[in-house]
């Protein structure tokens, strides 16, 4: 009687596990499926597309600029710099064109939707990708001065907003996308100081733009990136910028946390 049931368990434990087995091969094989047919979806018509990305200085938006050059886009790069932009052209395409943006300045906004839309014409943007950003000042919360909360969502926020406000009609036209890079930072405020509340911001502001454009088939998407060696999270500004934060601390303050805690607060390890 034992041995019964003993091997009735084990046949329906064998039958278990196997239609386990095929439900997880058959999910694999369906995942497989559609991961090849979305991949072989192309972009037509490239020479066609106009796509404007920000913050193209270095980073992301140097690397993107230059890849989606090297597809045939017409990339149109804003940068902060001058030298950021020689450097950009340096390794691009002629079809390429850089522009000097400042995203908390309105009217450099103004005028560089002046130079797109001559660029652009009747076509329209195809692409706008909002990746300038800033991250210090970042560290505990009560070291910050409303001043360093603003520095941050200036141009992380309120940048990425506005520039967003100024293309749209530009990428209507097109029926193309805004992709806009927020953060991992974006789901866990990590840090104190207007990065992630920046983040959370985009995150938010891109889920009701994606509602309210959907009607006019223009797509929203975000990237949320984790640590990587960009300008961003460059350590050594972190830090330089934690001390500057500490030293203009009320000794009071300091003294609440010690000497020791500014180490501790030290990313390097
Ligand atoms: C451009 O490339 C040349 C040759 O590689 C290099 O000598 C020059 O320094 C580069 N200029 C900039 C601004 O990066
Ligand atoms: C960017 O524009 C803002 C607002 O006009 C200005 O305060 C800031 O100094 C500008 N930044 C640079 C690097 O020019």
């Amino acid at each position: 009687m034992v041995s019964d049931m003993e091997s009735i368990l084990y046949v329906v434990i064998q039958m278990l596990f196997s239609n386990l087995f095929s439900g997880i091969l058959a999910a694999v094989a369906v995942s497989a499926a559609v991961w090849c047919v979305r991949d072989s979806l192309k972009v037509t018509a490239i020479d066609q597309k106009w796509v404007l990305v920000t913050g193209c200085d270095s980073g992301f938006g140097h690397l993107l600029a230059e890849q989606l050059d090297q597809q045939g886009f017409h990339v149109i790069a804003t940068c902060m710099t001058e030298q950021g932009s020689s450097q950009l052209k340096n390794v691009t395409s002629s079809r390429l064109k850089t522009v000097l943006l400042n995203v908390t300045d309105s009217i450099s906004i103004k005028r560089t939707v002046e130079f797109v839309q001559t660029e652009v014409g009747e076509q329209g943007l195809w692409g706008v990708v909002n990746n300038a950003g800033r991250a210090t000042p970042i560290g505990p919360t009560e070291w910050m001065q409303l001043e360093d909360f603003k520095k941050v969502l200036d141009v992380n926020l309120i940048g990425v907003i506005e520039v967003t406000l100024r293309f749209l009609p530009l990428v209507k036209k097109a029926q193309g996308r805004v992709v806009n890079v927020a953060s991992v930072m974006g789901r866990l405020a990590l840090t104190g100081g207007g990065y992630c509340l920046s983040k959370y911001g985009v995150e938010s502001f891109s889920d009701s733009l994606r509602r309210n454009m959907k009607p006019f088939g223009v797509k929203v998407s975000i990237i949320e990136p984790g640590f990587f060696k960009t300008g961003v999270t460059s350590l050594d500004l972190i830090e330089t910028d934690l001390q500057r934060l500490w030293n203009q601390l009320p000794a009071e303050v300091k003294s609440s946390y010690g000497a020791e805690y500014l180490e501790k607060c030290s990313l390097e390890e």
